[in-house]
């Protein structure tokens, strides 16, 4: 697959908010301990580099939900795929995900990790589509905020390409 890529945030500038996010959660769970949820696949790639600026105690577990399938237009359905590996209860949970859209996905993954009775449920995303939110849904940090735009690159891919472009980008065409 071959398109062209317009840039719309700068692989500097991503690593530069990633570690402004990283320093704030730092700060925010001073003395406790976090347990990160990363949402597959996108928010993989978000999440490797984001630990690296977290400087509580960390233990990791991932998640892998369905939405958009090959196309760019969300289904609205939501489905588990693979589920956490251990027990989220009692644990100060943060979920980190690539990109806030619809607000679908996450709503659904909120109430079900919330009956699991973690202490605490936190959400992270790199981007945010605040334009396209059908159902509202509490985010704590937030890399970007951009236009109603469908975008690559970092995690985030079109029909399972580009997620590892190290910027991100607009396909053109
Ligand atoms: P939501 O349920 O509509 O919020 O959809 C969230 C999911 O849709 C994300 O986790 C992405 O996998 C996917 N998604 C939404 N917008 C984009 C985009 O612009 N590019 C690539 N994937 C997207
Ligand atoms: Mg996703």
């Amino acid at each position: 697959m071959e398109n062209e890529i317009k840039m719309l945030i700068s692989e500097e500038d991503v690593n530069k908010r990633i570690r402004e996010i990283g320093e704030q959660i730092s700060a925010d769970y001073a003395g406790k301990e976090l347990h990160v949820i990363c949402i597959l696949k996108g928010g993989v790639f978000f999440m490797c580099d984001l630990v690296k600026h977290i400087t509580v105690p960390v233990t990791h577990d991932f998640m892998s939900v369905s939405s958009y399938g090959d196309k760019t237009v969300s289904s609205g359905r939501i489905k588990i795929i693979k589920d956490l590996d251990d027990s989220i209860e009692g644990k100060d949970v943060l979920i980190v995900e690539d990109i806030i859209d619809s607000g679908r996905t996450l709503h659904h993954l909120l109430q079900l990790l919330r009956a699991r009775n973690p202490k605490s449920v936190r959400l992270c995303t790199l981007l945010d589509k605040p334009d396209r939110r059908e159902i509202e849904v509490p985010v704590d940090y937030t890399g970007f905020s951009i236009p109603d735009l469908f975008v690559v690159g970092y995690g985030l891919d079109y029909a399972q390409h580009y997620r590892n472009l190290p910027y991100i980008g607009v396909i053109e065409g």
